[in-house]
């Protein structure tokens, strides 16, 4: 780790900033995604089943329309699933410290889970379309008793395969995102997973409730998705049955309806949970926009079957969407809050590193003050708190005792109760001793 430490080039508070965004970007496109594979995977497995023990004509040709809705593309799902995914791993890794290495962890096993599932899926699919192909040819009648015996051994084959990769499809699907969700967790609140086993962080409760979160914003999005797609997009699908048109649509009124109207309390529930670190008045007000449009959806929802007018189908559809980039949005700033300390940080090491860069040998020796302006300051001041406690409550022990302090600063060890561990912020010796007998002979003048 040490090795790999040595390679990582220290970031500029700006570049982090850009970061953040880029994944607040990234998790827009992901997120919907996978919500909408995760519902839509497992209601047409479901229909699938059940079309198939009552011979239900319209279970079944719901089961594959869900998936040609819900998959897209081939390309799509390796745009909007597989790279995202990807590059969201490869921000983390630059965004979090070594300590924090274990959310690196679970996003990786995500993402091997998520192809494991993507791939079973798109099998599901193809499958499920096969057996569309021998409905077709089922009154076909050959006088050739093998051909007969083929097609029905092909016919039952296909039916197994899609079967079988529907379900472990939806399943590896499901832990991926579970996987997901916790490494995303994990660094908004750097204090509550110290050394948790696997199990112990899936089922903290932190976890499960964004866990039961995401999967409540998957049925919104399904439900919202299945609305537009089936009777908005392209002036609307042509239904060879009324029956069938008024399953879809009652099938997709209950899905988004029952999601977003348990959604706000997970929605209030995380925000509860939030460590104070990482709360700011932007969190509070994307967590408030959220719950402001999911309402508005609600709204949407009610004219839509009052009036009859499927028109709002489009604006339920936008409105959903709106709704789940801004709880991204806050939770990034959440993670932005939690993880400030370690861009301070971050900042500091580049400011040296871009000092060595250019010509450090014609820069003025640093006294004590301006280390402790350009380094201590940004988390430290005499008489109160910021990130760290206060000189004046600090300081006193070290009182005639210079070298024990540049210990602590050459080495930094947790001390004081109720404060994360300050980092180490990689000064040499001789840079500590003069930031050292500065902030003790400072620190007097609070006395
Ligand atoms: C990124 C934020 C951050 C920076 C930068 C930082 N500190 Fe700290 N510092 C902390 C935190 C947090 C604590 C509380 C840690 C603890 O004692 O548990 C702390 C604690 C301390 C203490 C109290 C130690 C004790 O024994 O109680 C001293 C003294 C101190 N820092 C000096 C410095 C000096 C000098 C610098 C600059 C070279 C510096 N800090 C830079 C965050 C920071």
């Amino acid at each position: 780790m040490n090795f790999l430490d040595k390679l990582i080039i220290p970031l500029s508070p700006k570049h982090i900033m850009l970061l953040h965004y880029m994944l607040m970007l990234i998790f827009s496109l992901f997120i919907p995604f996978i919500s909408i594979l995760l519902s839509g995977t497992f209601f047409s497995v479901y229909f699938k089943n059940r079309g198939v023990k009552e011979n239900d004509s319209n279970k079944l040709r719901l089961s594959k329309d869900l998936m040609e809705v819900v998959t897209i593309n081939k390309s799509m799902g390796i745009v909007l699933g597989v790279l995202t995914l990807l590059t969201s791993i490869l921000i983390y890794m630059q965004l979090l410290s070594p300590g924090q290495s274990q959310a690196i962890s679970y996003l990786i096993a995500s993402f091997l889970l998520f192809i494991i599932g993507l791939v079973l899926i798109y099998t599901y699919f193809y499958s499920l379309k096969f057996s569309q192909v021998f409905e077709a040819i089922k009154s076909f009648k050959s006088d050739d008793k093998v051909i007969e015996n083929e097609i029905s051994e092909l016919q039952s084959g296909s039916r197994h395969l899609s079967t079988t990769s529907g379900k472990f499809g939806f399943f590896f699907l499901f832990v991926s995102v579970w996987f997901f969700i916790a490494g995303s967790t994990l660094p908004i609140y750097p204090d509550s997973f110290s050394a948790g086993s696997i199990l112990s962080v899936l089922f903290s409760w932190l976890v499960v409730s964004r866990f039961i979160q995401i999967i409540f914003i998957s049925g919104a999005f399904t439900g919202a998705t299945l609305l537009f797609a089936f009777f908005y997009w392209d002036g609307g699908r042509k239904f060879n049955s009324e029956e069938y048109k008024s399953m879809v649509r009652s099938f997709s009124i209950r899905l988004t309806f029952t999601s977003i109207i348990i959604l706000p309390i997970f929605l209030l529930i995380n925000l509860v949970t939030l460590p104070s670190d990482s709360l700011s008045a932007a969190v509070f007000f994307y967590s408030s926009a959220a719950l402001v449009l999911i309402f508005l959806a609600y709204h949407y929802l009610y004219v839509m079957i009052r009036n009859q007018n499927i028109k709002y189908s489009l604006h339920i559809f936008v409105t959903v969407i709106v709704v789940i980039v801004a709880i991204v949005i806050k939770d990034q700033l959440a993670l932005t809050n939690a993880n400030e300390m370690q861009t301070v940080v971050m900042g500091a090491k580049y400011e040296e590193v871009m000092q060595k860069l250019t010509g450090a040998n014609k820069a003025p020796k640093i006294s004590g003050e301006d280390i402790y302006k350009n380094i201590c300051s940004s988390c430290h001041s005499f008489d109160h708190k910021v990130v760290g406690p206060p000189y004046k409550q600090t300081l006193p022990k070290y009182k005639g005792n210079v070298d024990k302090l540049v210990a602590f600063i050459l080495h930094p060890t947790q001390n004081n109760p109720g404060y994360p561990p300050m980092p180490n912020p990689g000064l040499n010796p001789a840079q500590a001793k003069a930031v050292a007998t500065y902030i003790l002979s400072e620190v007097k003048k609070y006395e």
